[in-house]
């Protein structure tokens, strides 16, 4: 299957999950459930969940755990959306434009956007432990975990911290490095991981595919500072040029452009050479690495 099919039917299942899963937004707690609503529906590629659902894929055909990779992915995709909104606040990277809209605090305030992302995020967990029958007690704990990990202080957290205290310091490559790795990468990683577990991959798998992980997690924040260097806010659907402007270290700003579309390119071929020993199945996380690197927003 062409890889934009593809991805338009997994975006079409996220999206259509996602607003079975999501509270309506009536009631007394309407106004704090629209702003989370607002941005979850917004746009977005959804990559982090159809990376989720790939990975299923790559190791099993079993309708109910496609099933659950997509609630897993979905609640992912709260955690990303919330990661979104307290990234564009004021007082962290203060972007005026998401997803060629308003973002969040534009719209319902700073004090209203710091909610509408505590309540993704802890939605989401609560998403991830209701009870189910396909998958067992001890692989739902297991990736409560993983995500838990990829999310918090070691992982997406932290690295944005690091993110934040790096702006306009000096610092080796090898921290930008790890920032992107946590920032960014953890989280993906762990979709793959979430969704290898949930397929019922064996450890050997789920290590190549937390190799996988791993090297398109750091291809996608590669890629992503390569767009804010060199493609349009039109384009992008958030600002252009931003980063420089905040004086955040990207690789662009380390390696130039040309080296780091190598980088970039690197990382994706690492990344597919993990999945040689899963075959046809793994076709679509093959096609996703590609897509990571060939992306335009
Ligand atoms: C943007 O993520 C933020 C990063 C972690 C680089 P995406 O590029 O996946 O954003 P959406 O969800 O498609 O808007
Ligand atoms: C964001 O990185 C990483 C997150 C965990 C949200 P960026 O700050 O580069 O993401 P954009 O460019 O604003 O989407
Ligand atoms: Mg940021
Ligand atoms: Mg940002
Ligand atoms: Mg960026």
């Amino acid at each position: 299957m062409e890889i934009n099919q593809y991805l338009n039917h997994k975006k079409q299942l996220v999206e259509d999950k996602l607003d079975s899963l999501m509270l309506a937004a009536d009631g007394p707690f309407s106004d704090h459930i629209e702003a989370m609503r607002y941005s979850l529906f917004v746009g977005g590629k959804r990559v982090r969940p159809i990376l989720c659902l790939a990975s299923t894929e790559a190791v099993s055909s079993t309708r109910a755990l496609l099933e659950e990779a997509l609630i897993i992915g979905c609640a992912i995709e709260c955690i990303h959306t919330y990661s979104l909104i307290h990234d564009d606040l004021p007082a962290m990277d203060d972007d005026e434009l998401r997803r060629g809209q308003p973002t969040n605090h534009i719209l319902y305030g700073e004090a209203g956007a710091i909610l509408a992302g505590d309540g993704l995020l802890t939605f989401a967990f609560e998403l991830l432990a209701k009870s189910r029958s396909s998958i067992s007690t001890a692989r739902q704990l297991r990736i409560i975990r993983l995500v838990a990990e990829a999310a918090g202080p070691l992982g997406m957290v932290g690295g944005q911290a690091l993110d934040i205290a790096g702006e306009n310091s000096n610092y080796p490559f090898e921290h930008l490095q790890m920032i992107h790795r946590s920032k960014t990468g953890a989280l993906i990683r762990c979709c793959v991981q979430a969704g290898g577990i949930a397929g019922g991959a064996d450890e050997q798998q789920i290590e190549q595919l937390t190799l996988y992980g791993e090297a398109i997690g750091l291809a996608f924040q590669i890629v992503d500072d390569l767009l804010d260097a060199t493609s349009t806010t039109e384009v992008l659907g958030k600002s252009a040029g931003a980063d420089q402007m905040r004086g955040k270290a990207t690789y662009p700003a380390f390696f130039g452009i040309e080296k780091t579309k190598s980088l970039a390119l690197q990382a994706v071929e690492q990344a597919k050479s993990a999945l040689d020993a899963f075959g046809p199945p793994a076709a679509p996380l093959v096609q996703l690495a590609d897509y990571i690197y060939a992306r335009t927003h």
